[in-house]
């Protein structure tokens, strides 16, 4: 079937498209008109219940159905959120996925005696940077790292490859590529987004769906080796001044310019699917917005495809819950994603069909785009899962090939920022190298890796044949002549020649990576890279960070400076470009350049240190600058408010009990657990239990001072009085907790004053038997009040 033409006689010249061609590419435009499914679809409507209609909006997590369930229901498809996996195993090996892939399409196409058709399952995942929930895939660059490649080339075989790695696994559809043009970094997000230029993500988001898709015009388009693709989170999710989840301010025009602009390049390539975001524009959430969702994309933007609500998307509408809420159905969207409550999402939008609250016509539709998804996806003529031409190529999944491709993107991802002539490091010198990143695939993948948040307690053997930046180096330097020595805490017996010291942001995923500024406030860098110095050690900082931050610190002292954004799981990419050949010259040049302006200092609305577009390189040295050092905003942290726990564990606070950590407050040490939970927002609030006598730690950033007019303020819940005697910081805080019991959620504000140890490197909080309590927010406010100290608080 002729569904597309190509784009050049199509279109003509839009900015994005030329680009795509420009470079060699040979895009096609799609046909949103073309009608040859019509016929099909309304057959298949016309033999459908309306029980199966609704069945086909509804998209439940892996976590809570089983292939029963698909049977009796026949859900349209299903996903699996970033921490689940088959079998409830996160991390469960990849022939585990494609066994349950198999499963619940087998459930979805078991005869019935009804006279139903039988309409296969999708299944999508967040394949974001790779197909990375999967051990053993390759790990790409996240998008901030892909932007300062600028190569929709390159974009388009990452697309291939991740396209061919998701089908190893039996899965359809993946929630990529993110279109965001992330206007703050202090978004949580902002490593997601390509750049914050409209024009760069369009480019790079078009060749991205070409890449998971196929081009439209091939035989291929959406064929075995392929996915389908999303645009998301339509739109306006990187405008929110920082906020995940916020709200988009201005005049509409002028932001459907800057944000939506992405999308109609997307929509002219075939991308199939759109994803709503779980922000507002103006104040109203896209969830629930007509105007938007039907008004702009459908009619404006002429998308054709299906949309797809977020995690939960819907019950964030103020008249909604997550199992009731025709509103956004009659907004436009198509499908629900809706974790757990499908069974009273399904009820509810069954009777509200029966009794006319949603008209048999918006039902219709929506599962009439479903189906035509479905249809040109061929879903219809696939066979099941495993018998798919790549499924079970387990040699596919992290292949050479595709690693050599992410380590190529690595390599022309990294941004020079300074260097004083130490870089290229001589292929015989003895390097150190140090740093918590040094020797950390977790860290350098970032969030959306393995797990949701990444990092936490995974370890390099989580990740299956990726190589950690110090193993790269060391393959470098020991094939130079050189060595690498890995040294986390820098110490060392020989002194070195030189040091590369990795180092950066822990990993994070959407609001858990929301900052109030852009102050980079981990000071362990700085003290690795300054403790060289003083020892007349040359120093190559290497930053990992999902997001330009105020480094002003670290680059003036470090002789050179490299953004390596976060490269995921070929850590060679960086020796690549770090180690010369045995001559001293260089092999690899540097080529990334800024996606993302660079602050010059920690102030809002900083001045730049760097601008859009720009990158140095060996052939174009950074220029010498003086690196402004002041900071306001770091002086008042050192006396003043610090959040330690609030939709996620302030990154600066080590959290411990029994001697165990708790990444992200979350784990167990002796007598002592602490589970994640959702109260206003997903995993915004911990259970913390105790079976017996412990102590849960929170250690205080080292330089801070808490002001000693301040307070500690808890929000918590409690269901029942604790078993024992509970005390904070030392004070006896039993008889607020007994009284707290069943009342719901409140705050407690205990004075610093009280507290018996005025020394506050750390908050402790213990209890001497069985006690349970929830947390959604631990603070120390600087505001002076008063109060009895023998509480109740
Ligand atoms: C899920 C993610 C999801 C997030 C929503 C998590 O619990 O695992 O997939 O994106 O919640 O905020
Ligand atoms: C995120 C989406 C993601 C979805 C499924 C949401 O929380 O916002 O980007 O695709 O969860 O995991």
């Amino acid at each position: 079937m002729m569904r597309a033409m190509k784009l050049a006689l199509a279109l003509g010249v839009t900015t994005a498209l030329a680009a795509c061609a420009a470079d060699g590419g040979d895009a096609s435009a799609y046909d949103w008109n073309d009608t040859s499914h019509d016929a099909r679809i309304a057959e298949l409507l016309s033999q459908m219940s309306v029980e199966r209609k609704v069945a086909q909006l509804i998209m439940p997590d892996i976590s809570t159905i089983t292939p029963e369930d698909v049977a009796t229901y026949r859900f349209g498809s299903i996903l699996n959120g970033g921490n689940s996996g088959p079998g409830g195993n996160d991390e469960a090996p990849a022939e585990e996925w494609l066994a349950l892939a198999d499963a619940m399409w087998d459930a979805s196409m078991s005869p019935t005696d009804d006279g139903q058709p039988l309409i296969p399952m999708l299944w999508a995942t967040d394949a974001v940077h790779g197909h990375s929930n999967i051990p053993g895939a390759t790990i790409f660059p996240h998008n901030i790292g892909l932007g300062a490649t600028g190569d929709e080339d390159l974009m388009r075989r990452i697309g291939e490859a991740t396209a061919a790695e998701i089908a190893v696994t039996g899965i359809d559809w993946t929630f990529a590529p993110t279109l965001a043009v992330a206007t703050d970094d202090r978004w949580g997000r902002t490593y997601e987004s390509f750049s914050e230029d409209p024009g760069l993500v369009s480019r790079l988001g078009q060749a991205t769906i070409v890449g998971l898709q196929g081009d439209p015009a091939s035989e291929d388009f959406l064929g075995q080796q392929r996915v389908l693709a999303t645009a998301k989170h339509f739109f306006g999710d990187g405008g929110t001044g920082g906020m995940d989840r916020g709200d988009t301010r201005g005049d509409v025009d002028e932001l459907k310019r800057v944000h939506a602009a992405p999308y109609r390049p997307a929509f002219d390539v075939g991308a199939q699917t759109v994803m709503a975001s779980f922000s507002s524009v103006n104040g109203e959430k896209l969830h629930g917005s007509e105007d938007l969702l039907t008004g702009y994309l459908r009619d404006d933007l002429g998308f054709g495809g299906l949309v797809v609500g977020d995690w939960n998307g819907h019950g964030e509408l103020d008249m909604c819950s997550n199992a009731d809420c025709p509103e956004s159905l009659l907004a436009g969207l198509d499908i629900f994603m809706v974790p757990e409550d499908w069974r009273g999402l399904y009820d509810n939008l069954l009777a509200q069909v029966n009794d006319g609250t949603i008209p048999m016509e918006r039902l219709d539709e929506a599962a009439g785009r479903i189906l035509r998804v479905k249809l040109e996806y061929g879903a219809f003529d696939k066979p099941r899962p495993s018998m798919r031409q790549l499924a079970g190529q387990w040699a596919m999944l992290g292949s050479a090939e595709h690693r050599e491709i992410a380590r190529e993107a690595v390599r022309k991802s990294l941004v020079l920022m300074k260097n004083d002539g130490v870089l290229p490091l001589a292929a015989s010198a003895n390097v150190l190298v140090a740093g918590s990143g040094a020797d950390n695939i977790a860290m350098q993948s970032g969030g959306w890796s393995i797990t949701w948040q990444g990092g936490g307690d995974l370890t390099n053997e989580d990740f299956g044949g990726a190589t950690s930046i110090f193993a790269g180096l060391e393959q470098a330097m020991l094939a130079a002549g050189g060595t690498a020595t890995l040294s986390p805490d820098g110490s060392f017996s020989a002194k070195p020649d030189v040091a590369v010291v990795v180092f950066g942001e822990p990993p994070y995923a959407e609001f858990v990576g929301d900052r109030e500024d852009l102050a980079f406030r981990d000071e362990e860098g700085l003290e690795l890279l300054t403790r060289f110095a003083e020892q007349d050690i040359p120093t190559v900082a290497v930053f990992l960070s999902g997001r330009p931050l105020w480094m002003n610190r670290e680059l003036a002292v470090a002789d050179a400076f490299v953004a390596a954004w976060l490269p995921g799981s070929e850590g060679q990419g960086i020796a690549d470009v770090l180690v010369g050949d045995a001559d001293g010259g260089v092999r690899n040049d540097f080529s990334g350049k800024l996606a993302f302006g660079w602050p010059a200092s920690c102030a809002p609305d900083a001045p730049l240190l760097a601008a859009f577009g720009e990158g140095w390189s060996y052939a174009d040295a950074p220029p010498v600058r003086d690196y402004a050092q002041d900071c306001a905003l770091l002086d008042a942290d050192r006396v003043g408010q610090l959040r330690l726990f609030g939709r996620g564990l302030n990154p600066q606070v080590e959290a411990s009990a029994g001697g165990s950590a708790l990444p992200n407050l979350v784990g167990s040490g002796t007598g002592f657990s602490v589970t994640a939970f959702d109260y206003q927002a997903q995993e915004d609030a911990r259970r913390l239990n105790w079976t017996g006598d412990a102590t849960l730690r929170l250690a205080l950033p080292s330089g801070y001072s808490a002001d000693p007019q301040g307070a500690l303020v808890l929000t918590y819940s409690l269901n029942a009085v604790p078993q024992g005697r509970v005390s904070l910081a030392g004070l006896d805080i039993t008889s607020t907790m007994t009284l707290g019991a069943g009342k719901g959620w409140r705050s407690a504000r205990i004075p610093l004053s009280c507290m018996p140890s005025q020394d506050l490197t750390a908050i402790e909080l213990a209890a001497s038997a069985g006690f349970t309590v929830d947390l959604s927010r631990i603070a120390i406010a600087p505001e002076s009040f008063t109060a009895d100290c023998a509480g109740p608080f």
